[in-house]
């Protein structure tokens, strides 16, 4: 993957940089980065910026030398970034309830959320080409299914260490590629004749897509925010039986058979699975050991619900005004 086209003046100043050998940024680009802007979940620069930032600590790009990832003035941007990025989120979501028993807070937290409703649209209306643009958006988050919360596995213990390994072994297949979650989303990337080439979308996709993998690197990138990256999977995984149901049923809708359905049938299956394990053993476990840790922890699942409405409201917003949701012409090669 090459380096993304930038979307301001941190991604340009990024862009130019990262094309050498490490070094210091000028110091314009931290002024930049520090500088109070509006809603960061929309900001196309800032959300570009911190997914370059991020993406040196998985798989990197191929014209970058991976010694940027520790480059100190690069880290400082990237803390910057972030302290806009973590102060509109604690915008969007309400304080988090003071709650002994986490499972029923998370319970009741995602009871409260109606969400704008784009599982019931891709089931009952949403065309061919829309559909394809809801798969582009998530491949930014579903080829790396399931790495951003693997990091939080070398830093619990017990309990809550066991019920994320058994998990994070069934996302990624129990061992057989074939069944890794992201290549069952590869295989449906390319039925519907989309690129399943890692990162081939991320041109295309606004800021608040990126903003939804953003919000979980942030979270599994600083173990001060373990506790808020086992709420964001907990919120993951018991919010997403019935969407997956639904994008399954809007596929059959479209003339797609189960080869196609496949990756959304099986999280049908697993996640209501998984939802308990998460919230009882997860978050449960996690949380008799930490209690002074349940404010982050309900904090990151609030943050999941409000990251993945955000982008929820932005894809039925363009839809409805007759607009394609993604930067410039989403190709495909199926009529
Ligand atoms: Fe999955």
């Amino acid at each position: 993957m090459h380096l993304p086209r930038p979307r301001g003046p941190i991604s340009a100043a990024l862009g130019t940089a990262l094309r050498g050998s490490p070094h210091a940024l000028p110091s314009s680009v931290l002024d930049h980065a520090q500088r109070p802007g509006g809603f960061a979940l929309s900001d196309e620069d800032l959300q570009v910026s911190l997914w370059i930032c991020y993406e040196l600590s998985y798989r990197g790009f191929s014209d970058v030398d991976e010694d940027w990832e520790t480059e100190p003035s690069l880290l400082a941007v990237r803390a910057a970034l972030e302290k806009r990025m973590l102060a509109s989120l604690r915008d969007l979501t309400s304080p988090p309830p003071r709650a002994t028993n986490a499972p029923a807070a998370l319970k009741a937290m995602i009871d409260a959320d109606d969400g704008p409703g784009l599982a019931l649209y891709l089931q009952r209306h949403a065309t061919a080409g829309q559909f394809a643009e809801f798969v582009a958006h998530r491949s930014i988050y579903h080829l790396k299914e399931a790495d951003p919360h693997s990091w939080a596995i070398p830093r619990i213990s017990g309990r809550a260490k066991a019920a994320l390994v058994e998990i994070q072994s069934d996302e990624y297949g129990a061992g057989r590629l074939e069944r890794m979650h992201s290549e069952l989303f590869r295989a449906m990337m390319r039925d519907l004749g989309l690129d399943d080439t890692y990162g081939a979308y991320l041109d295309q996709v606004p800021a608040v897509t990126l903003a939804v993998s953003n919000t979980m690197s942030l979270f599994g990138l600083h173990r001060a925010w373990t506790p808020a990256l086992l709420g964001h999977l907990a919120v993951f995984e018991m919010t997403s039986s019935l969407p997956n149901r639904r994008y399954g049923n809007g596929l059959r809708r479209l003339g797609h058979g189960t080869g196609t359905t496949r990756f959304y049938d099986e999280h049908v299956e697993a996640d209501a699975v998984h939802e308990q394990i998460a919230m009882h053993d997860l978050c449960g476990g996690y949380l008799e050991d930490h209690p002074e840790d349940t404010g982050k922890l309900l904090f990151g699942a609030a943050c999941a619900l409000a990251a993945d409405n955000a982008m929820a409201e932005f894809l039925l917003q363009r839809w409805e005004s007759g607009r394609s949701a993604l930067h410039g012409v989403l190709e495909t090669d199926v009529a």
